[in-house]
């Protein structure tokens, strides 16, 4: 039993599986459910009209479009990605939608970032930091390229609170827990940035929850359990027909609009020292 979450090893996956993961999170990115959590940071950012933001595991670079089109924001953006695919597709969007002169794009590795110290006046990572090999030293790169004083903001869910209604509690229970641990490398770390952040000179200034939460109808969370409910199947978890079944309910369910889902989301706004 072998479980690859499947955005840290986005280079192994074949072509197909790369384009779901692009137009699952560009779908995400249309979700008011998720635009809203990023506004609600965004706007707390006090950037300076000149301000240099970096975004580490970008994706398809969807976070810093946005930026790129809020009223308070003047300055430029970089986003950083290890996903070839990802980053071409990030790069045509920003050009689609004409933000290519505030926001640009490069492959790289969150471990090991290519930039010098204290390059940035923010930096920000939007559901990376469940993903990644190594968070302590995402967080100790995060805080070198980050100015003193300059702002590093972590938002991420808390993959243990994720949950679908179920009619079978304990199978229900079991592909809660069987999700998180087969799309996420870390799926509890949003427990632990009060005691790591400090450690890397980063003092919280701000923290709080989001619950998510679709009841009666999903989109967010129907686009999340066709996504990734079968890499349960793939890493073994659970048997494929258990897996099938429990999808089919859950799209059942928003058929008859009696879909029940939820997971909170974390936020910390953290100052370099
Ligand atoms: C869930 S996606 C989030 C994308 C984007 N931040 C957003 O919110 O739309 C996670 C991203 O992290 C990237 N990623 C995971 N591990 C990485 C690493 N070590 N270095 C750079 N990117 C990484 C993946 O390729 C993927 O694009």
């Amino acid at each position: 039993m072998v479980t690859r979450d499947p955005h840290r090893f986005v280079n192994e996956l074949d072509e197909a599986a790369v384009e779901r993961l692009i137009a699952r999170l560009e779908s995400r990115a249309k979700d008011a459910v998720f635009t809203r959590l990023f506004d609600k940071y965004a706007a707390r950012l006090a950037l300076p009209p000149s301000a240099q933001v970096l975004e580490v595991g970008c994706g398809t670079g969807a976070m810093m479009r946005f930026l790129a089109k809020r009223s308070d924001f003047s300055g430029k953006a970089i986003g950083v990605d290890q996903s070839p695919p990802f980053i071409e597709a990030a790069t045509g969007f920003a050009q689609r939608e004409r933000v290519d002169d505030r926001v640009a794009f490069r492959i790289g590795d969150a471990h090991n970032l290519d930039f010098p110290a204290a390059a940035f006046d923010a930096v920000i990572a939007n559901t990376l930091i469940s993903h990644v090999t190594e968070p302590e030293t995402v967080l100790r790169e995060m805080a070198r390229v980050v100015r003193p004083g300059g702002t590093v903001a972590i938002f991420d869910g808390d993959y243990a609170s994720l949950t679908y209604a179920f009619p079978d509690h304990d199978f229900g229970h079991q592909m809660d827990v069987a999700l998180a641990s087969a799309s996420f490398n870390n799926p509890r770390i949003m427990r632990d940035l009060p005691r790591l952040l400090p450690a890397f000179g980063l003092e919280v200034n701000a923290a709080w929850g989001d619950a998510v939460v679709e009841i009666g109808n999903g989109s967010y969370f129907k686009s999340f359990a066709e996504t990734y409910a079968p890499y349960v199947t793939g890493a073994g978890l659970l048997p494929a027909e258990a897996v099938e079944g429990w999808l089919a309910a859950q799209r059942q369910a928003m058929e008859n609009g009696t879909f029940f889902a939820s997971c909170t989301y974390y936020t910390y706004l953290a100052q370099r020292s």
